[in-house]
């Protein structure tokens, strides 16, 4: 056999190996950049981020109202008592969900945690954060007002319901922060502690009334 052909078949054969060494390396190390894509199946696609433009639509916005009407998931918060405490245009009296003792010790805890601090334990609108604004005197502090009063008495269980979730005058609004349900467990503790500010001889049951005589 010529010596040329024996060179140029090993030459040829070497270089064959050459894309196989390159693949291996390639599979063992790594690389900032990516990976060649040799079918790209739908990974890469073209898309609009929210709130850009887009010369696709009429109105200029890449993103889409939802149509009008609709109605997301979980969303349809038809029942106007339990959602607004409201029946028609007025108030509802009562609670719309019910009550339960469970309820109404949830209710005490939502209280204490969101309402306390400014309206006291009491409901009398002497929490810590209103004495110490009292206390600053900056003049800028609107004290909060005595649930137990009878302004806040008088006021029927679905008005309260849409104070807690509105906020009113200088109060603010507390929907973000306590679910509907939670909501409704702060009216029923509400009228609870109400209910002991004016509370009278009459409202102890007669055997346990010994000791107040
Ligand atoms: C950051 C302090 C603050 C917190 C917390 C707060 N309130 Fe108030 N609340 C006020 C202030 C201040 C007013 C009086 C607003 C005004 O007259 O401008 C008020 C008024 C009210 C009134 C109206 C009283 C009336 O008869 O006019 C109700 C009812 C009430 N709050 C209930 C609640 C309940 C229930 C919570 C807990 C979910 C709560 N508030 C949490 C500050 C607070």
């Amino acid at each position: 056999m010529p010596r040329l052909l024996v060179y140029s078949g090993v030459f040829l054969v070497s270089l064959a190996l050459l894309p196989l060494a390159w693949l291996y390396r390639a599979q063992a190390s790594s690389s900032a950049r990516p990976r060649i894509h040799v079918v790209p199946d739908m990974d890469n696609q073209a898309y609009y981020r929210a709130q850009t433009a887009s010369g696709f639509f009429a109105d200029g916005r890449a993103m889409r109202a939802p149509v009008e009407g609709t109605v997301s998931r979980d969303g349809l918060d038809e029942d106007d008592a339990y959602y607004r405490g409201k029946d028609g245009d007025r108030w509802v009296e009562g609670l719309p969900g019910g009550l339960d003792e469970q309820q109404m010790l949830r209710g005490r805890e939502r209280y204490q945690i969101y309402c306390a601090p400014c309206h006291g334990g009491t409901g009398a609108g002497d929490g810590p954060v209103a004495r110490r604004a009292a206390k600053l005197a900056e003049g800028t502090w609107t004290p909060p007002a005595d649930l137990t009063a009878a302004a806040a008495v008088g006021r029927p269980d679905g008005e309260l319901f849409d104070i807690v979730t509105h906020g009113v005058r200088n109060m603010p609004a507390y929907a973000a922060q306590i679910p509907v349900a939670d909501r409704w467990a702060i009216v029923a503790y509400l009228r609870a502690l109400q209910r002991s500010a004016h509370g009278r001889l009459e409202d102890v049951p007669e055997s346990q009334r010994g000791e107040l005589k």
